[in-house]
């Protein structure tokens, strides 16, 4: 019997790249949703094709995991999340596969831990747990190094990748109904990008003193943007994502299209940023006129959907529903 899951999009707010480097990052979950059907079969297809795990490193490490316990599948996947864009399509892909085999949707730290070890291998060893955790999650999610003081704690992960090792803490925020009222456009300039490839141009230029001081600054900015989230003022935090872009873009991750798409959003926008790990994917722009901003974005040459934070997380579908 055909059995269904949908996960939804997820965009950073704060911490992208930093994270990896010891800041706390904050995502939300958005709606877009990717669904995927999984029916049994002799051999792993993904949409009608046999699936080559080379092709497909997200893919890889859950296989293996589900296949001690399961027969093959036949993937197929329908989504609404532009992939390779920042908006975490391969980690929706992976909850919403982990769900289907997990057969229960309380177990979701089992899902979030085979889906970031599948993350982690895609991306040579450097993958936060932030995109799989806010997908699987949904919600509001705050990933830092220590726990944090007045947020649910879900679980901690660990990771011994090639910069030493990580320790994560999970958390689950409540977003005021204040923010979950403004509108959260995301702008997406049609050019994806590896994020394996990103996250390996930061790490390669870590030893750079210049660098290493703007990453320092990115960690800081980070921090104290966590903390404007939480007294949840708006207008505040559309600030603290323009200072952050600032410094992302000194990190070298924004894109000539990333910055096309952040002057057209910024006349509309309480602040704008990049999303993810950059070099094309997508923009968020916080504003309480989303019809001009994403009009804007479109005259830009972007493509815009205007969403809302604080998605439900990954879900297990009755077959016969839609998106
Ligand atoms: C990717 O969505 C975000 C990065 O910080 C990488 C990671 O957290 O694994 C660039």
């Amino acid at each position: 019997m055909e059995r269904v899951a949908t996960a939804p999009a997820k965009a950073i707010l704060f911490g992208e790249h930093a994270v990896l480097y010891g800041a706390p990052a904050i995502a939300v979950a958005v709606d877009l949703r990717a669904k995927v059907a999984l029916n049994d079969a002799d051999e792993w297809r993904l949409n009608g094709q046999p699936l080559d795990p080379s092709e497909n490193p997200h893919l890889s490490s859950l296989i293996r995991w589900a296949s001690a316990e399961n027969r093959p599948q036949d993937i197929h996947v329908v989504s609404e999340i532009p992939i390779a864009s920042g908006l975490g399509s391969s980690a929706a892909l992976c909850a919403s596969i982990g769900a289907l085999l997990e057969g229960t949707p309380s177990s979701k730290e089992r899902i979030a831990r085979a889906a970031h070890s599948s993350e982690v291998e895609a991306q040579g060893g450097r993958a936060s747990p932030v995109d799989t955790s806010t997908v699987t999650l949904g919600g509001a999610v705050v990933v830092s190094n220590d726990q944090w003081p007045g947020i649910e704690h879900c679980w901690d992960v660990d990771l011994s990748g090639p910069d030493g090792d990580r320790h994560w803490a999970i958390h689950s925020l409540s977003l005021s109904p204040q923010l979950k009222s403004i509108p959260l456009v995301i702008g997406s300039t049609g050019k994806g990008s590896s994020t394996a490839k990103m996250v390996a141009s930061v790490a390669a230029r870590m030893h750079e003193s210049d660098f290493r001081a703007s990453m320092d600054r990115l960690v800081t900015c980070a921090e104290d943007s966590i903390h404007l989230l939480l007294e949840g003022d708006p207008i505040s935090i559309g600030e603290a994502m323009n200072r952050c872009h600032a410094l992302l873009r000194e990190i070298g991750v924004s894109s000539p299209e990333i910055e096309a798409l952040i002057e057209a959003a910024l006349p509309y926008s309480l602040g704008a940023k990049m999303t993810g790990a950059g070099g094309g994917g997508c923009i968020l722009a916080l504003t309480q006129d989303p019809d001009s901003c994403a009009h804007a974005i479109r005259c830009a040459g972007g493509e815009a959907f205007i969403t809302t934070m604080g998605a439900e997380g990954v879900r297990i579908e009755n077959f016969s529903e839609n998106l």
